[in-house]
């Protein structure tokens, strides 16, 4: 289904990013400060993710990632990780047919055969629906960690080489990157960050290299379609150079 880059309510930059990648903070502290348990700052957080990638669709963004859950948040207390766990299933349950009506494919990012059964049948559901799917890539990426992920791409190089299948000398930027769960897809143009904090926390190491970095102190289930519209428009306005130079009109260099 084909979205207008422009509508009656916002005007969207001409310079849009290929790919969003979103880690998702905060929803403990919008919790806090309502003096709720924080899981009520996850319920509000799934309202806001349902938002975004609504927006996002809006604004023909065609790859969208978000960061749902770490390898580091099975740390946190029991309780609050079942909870997470039934808000995707909650989440595929109650948003997959829509979903997959705005011709969205979904695809994981991260181990999910280490998540509880339940997960595991509700990410199976989700992918198998939407795999066929020509609109925008919905990432989640779940029991997600750059480091385990990059360990695991070097272990399957490894035993190529192992196997004699190639040899290291064949080994580059690109046959690496083909072993990751972003296997296939360019690497993010812009890494949102809510609730302020100045991390990456383990998230996409390899493949946010040269994205933009665009940081708010709104929390998570705070964030709307005009944050997303603010952090797109300021990416716009950014000059990338990827180390290079960027040669101006008059055939001048940059300093
Ligand atoms: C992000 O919010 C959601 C997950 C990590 C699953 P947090 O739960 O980290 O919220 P804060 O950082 O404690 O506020
Ligand atoms: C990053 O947030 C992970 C997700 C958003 C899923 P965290 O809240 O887990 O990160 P730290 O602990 O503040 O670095
Ligand atoms: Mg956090």
């Amino acid at each position: 289904m084909a979205v207008p880059r422009e509508n009656k309510t916002v005007k969207v930059p001409d310079k849009i990013p290929y790919h969003i990648a979103i880690i998702m903070d905060g929803n403990g502290r919008w919790a806090k400060k309502r003096l709720m348990p924080r899981t009520m700052g996850h319920r509000a957080g799934m309202a806001a993710l349902k938002r975004v990638v609504k927006a996002c669709v809006k604004f023909n963004i065609p790859i969208l990632t978000v960061y749902a859950f770490s390898t580091e948040n099975w740390k946190r207390p029991g309780e609050e990780v079942d909870y997470l766990m039934k808000l995707l299933v909650e989440f595929v349950n109650k948003e997959l047919a829509e979903l997959h009506e705005q011709n969205i494919r979904i695809n994981v990012l991260g181990d999910y055969l280490q998540l509880p059964f339940e997960c595991q049948m509700a990410i199976k559901k989700a992918l198998h629906l939407t795999a066929g799917n020509s609109g925008m890539i919905f990432n989640i990426a779940l029991n997600y960690g750059a480091r385990l992920e990059i360990i695991k791409a070097v272990r399957e190089i490894g035993r190529l080489v192992k196997e004699g299948k190639i040899s290291p000398e064949d080994i580059d930027e690109r046959l690496f990157a083909d072993f990751l769960f972003t296997r296939g897809m360019p690497d993010p143009d812009l890494v949102i960050r809510t609730a302020g904090e100045m991390r990456v926390s383990n998230f996409l190491l390899w493949q946010i290299a040269y994205s933009e970095i665009w940081i708010t102190d709104k929390l998570w289930p705070d964030f709307t379609e005009e944050d997303l519209l603010k952090a797109i428009d300021d990416y716009s306005r950014r000059e990338r150079r990827f180390g290079g130079l960027i040669i101006k009109e008059k055939g001048e260099e940059n300093a």
